[in-house]
């Protein structure tokens, strides 16, 4: 099968440039100017005038299925894939779970289970470790070698994912030697718990009390405490869902001493606030950890990223209805799942709150929604890129069309939107993941179980800083 897209102009980390772009069965053939004019022959043909080429985002951080709060992130890997691919995300890297008291193996398995058969595009798997212990720290280096070669470790969340300083350290020892990547969720839990309890039991139980708890101070010294540890180690470590200024000064002061520290952040923080949490308990569908901050922290967010400080934005995707799950916190905010929808948005917030709104440029933008994290995460070339040779996941991007964010209209299953009634400006058209079309002009295409596992290699780029 030979599929020409023509007319369009390909946006690339690097650089964009018109010219025509030739698929054959799930690769990059050819890219060259004309390409029809050498007699080349093809299948069926797009026409992209007018439009972006850009390569499929990739989202590294997604919850499909989650267990949080005695309940479930609703969106299955097919549920979830599809509304990504309509929002221009062609690949996922998802966090498979180790419950305590069982073995990484059997976390991993679990989500081997949920998502084959039912991903409607690529996938991978990070690894949740809830225990550091003998046995799960020889099985890392299993996982390693099976495409699996990050693992995320918790200083916050005391008695469901927290590990203790030497717990993180140990796991960091061995994923020094093993190749591996360090991701953290660093917030200082413990502390959090004290001043949480400190608020209810001054009868502050709204969810606008979570943001409240949760001090961006906390998150600072988190962050300062992991990479230091990991410095110590000689692990590259990565800091996950980075939501304040806090963190985020730690982080640069990282990666000015020339530390192996990279860090992302989400669409949350950077579009929405502490403000969202107020208006009482529908403050509920903003609740997430680290949760909203302040609005002041956003424009130093934005600078991170266009400095380099953080070189990526992922979703943290972990969508719980508002009805029925966010409803489980009613009374005592602590009680509320955390986690927010927002695969779907992740493209075209970027696209209309950086491109349109003038902070970074295109290519800035293409690299922090899929060049950058496929390097980091051990996919690139195959992903991230619009190279011969590459996968050909592409997404045919219509800079200048516009929609309103809505539930009403959304993918994702589940029953509000964060950005509910939001106008943007960017929007993808023709989605094609691995060659074939799997979302064409707001209709799937595509077909469950397509998608397909990504075995990653090690964070080689991580690496080399
Ligand atoms: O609130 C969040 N972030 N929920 C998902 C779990 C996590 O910590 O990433
Ligand atoms: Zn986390
Ligand atoms: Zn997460």
């Amino acid at each position: 099968m030979r599929t020409l897209i023509t007319n369009g102009i390909i946006v690339g980390a690097e650089g964009s440039t018109a010219a025509d772009v030739l698929i054959e069965d799930e690769t990059i053939a050819a890219i060259g100017s004309d390409l029809e004019s050498t007699g080349l022959t093809a299948d069926q043909s797009i026409d992209a005038a007018g439009r972006y080429l850009i390569p499929g985002g990739i989202d590294v951080h997604t919850h499909m299925e989650l267990p949080f709060g005695g309940t479930f992130a609703k969106d299955t890997f097919e549920t979830g894939t599809r509304a990504a691919a309509f929002g221009g995300t062609t690949t996922v890297v998802d966090f498979a779970v180790q419950s305590r008291g069982k073995s990484l193996r059997e976390g991993l398995d679990a989500w081997h289970a949920k998502a084959e058969g039912n991903a409607v595009a690529d996938y991978g798997f990070h690894m949740i470790m809830s225990d550091v212990n003998d046995d799960t720290l020889a099985e890392m280096d299993q996982l390693v070698a099976e495409g699996i070669p990050d693992f995320k470790l918790f200083t916050a969340y005391p008695g469901v994912f927290y590990s203790d300083d030497g717990a993180i350290f140990r796991a960091m020892q061995r994923t020094a030697k093993n190749g591996g990547l360090i991701m953290m969720h660093a917030e200082n839990g413990m502390a959090i718990d004290v001043v949480a309890a400190d608020q209810v039991a001054a009868g502050h139980t709204d969810p606008y009390y979570h943001g409240v708890a949760r001090y961006p101070i906390f998150e600072g010294e988190a962050t300062n405490r992991v990479i230091r540890l990991a410095e110590a180690a000689g692990v590259p470590v990565y800091i996950v869902h980075l939501s304040a200024r806090d963190a985020l000064e730690a982080v640069r002061a990282a990666r000015d001493r020339g530390s192996m520290t990279f860090a992302e952040t989400c669409p949350q923080y950077l579009f929405l606030s502490l403000d969202d949490m107020g208006n009482g308990f529908e403050g509920a569908k903003f609740v997430c950890s680290p949760p909203l901050r302040t609005a002041d922290h956003q424009d130093e967010l934005w600078r991170g990223l266009v400095k380099d400080d953080l070189q990526l934005v992922s979703t943290d995707h972990c969508p719980f209805d508002f009805h029925g799950q966010k409803e489980l916190g009613k009374g005592d905010f602590r009680k509320i799942p955390n986690g927010l929808p927002g695969v779907e948005d992740r493209v075209d917030l970027l696209h209309d709150g950086g491109v349109v709104g003038g902070r970074i440029s295109k290519e800035r933008w293409v690299e922090i929604i899929s060049t950058a994290p496929a390097k980091l995460f051990g996919m690139y070339p195959q992903k991230g890129a619009i190279a011969v040779g590459s996968d050909a996941d592409i997404v045919v991007y219509d800079p200048s069309a516009k929609r309103t964010i809505s539930a009403a209209t959304h993918h994702m299953d589940v029953d509000y939107s964060c950005y509910e009634g939001r106008t943007v400006q960017g929007r993808s058209d023709i989605v094609l993941s691995r060659g074939a079309v799997i979302v064409r002009d707001g209709e799937f295409t595509g077909r469950r179980g397509y998608g397909r596992f990504i075995k990653r290699s090690i964070a080689d780029h991580a690496r080399l800083a």
